[in-house]
């Protein structure tokens, strides 16, 4: 488990941005934390640091669940808090796409036992302040293992 403080905005935008920058096609990444934890915003960054243009509008996929970007690798963007029944991943095309080697990237994924297997790293954030976030990064099985060493030898160094 790795903890971090993201003290701005901004923080946790540079931070996403060190992640993004350590994976691969296939990885899921599990946004998890309350309402306005800061999961979309952690997104953003990511989104921005896998190549997506700055300049792209990265917005909550609450209604339409999910969002599709070209990075340096094919990327999506899911919030399933609206989502009642797992079998409407299927509709979704969720599986295709991290078989087709997509970064994915879920909001309330963890509510979805089928989601919650493929998923290789949790991040967990919770609100410390109006402007602070406190992130903690677990991973889950071997490709998270290594998207934590990864990381920390970058934010590290
Ligand atoms: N350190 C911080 N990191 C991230 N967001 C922050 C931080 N400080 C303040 N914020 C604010 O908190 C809000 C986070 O909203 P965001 O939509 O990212 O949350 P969310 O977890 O996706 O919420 P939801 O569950 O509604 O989808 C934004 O308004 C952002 O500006
Ligand atoms: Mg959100």
């Amino acid at each position: 488990m790795l903890e971090f403080e993201l003290d701005t905005e901004a923080s946790t935008l540079a931070f996403a941005r060190a992640l993004a920058a350590v994976l691969e096609g296939g990885d899921v990444i599990g946004l998890e934390g309350g309402l306005g934890a800061g999961k979309t915003t952690f997104a953003r960054g990511a989104l921005h640091g896998l190549g997506v243009p700055d300049d792209a509008a990265v917005t909550s996929p609450t209604f339409a669940l999910l969002h599709h970007y070209e990075g340096r690798l094919p990327v999506a963007h899911a919030d399933f808090y609206r989502l009642a029944h797992e079998a409407e991943l299927e509709e979704l095309g969720v599986d295709e796409l991290v078989e087709d080697g997509a970064v994915l990237f879920v909001e309330w994924g963890r509510k979805f036992p089928g989601m919650a297997s493929r998923t290789v790293l949790w991040v967990e954030l919770e609100i410390v302040s109006d402007v602070a976030r406190r992130a903690r990064l677990r991973p889950q099985g071997g490709g998270g293992d290594a998207i934590i060493d990864a990381l920390g030898k970058r934010v590290r160094s």
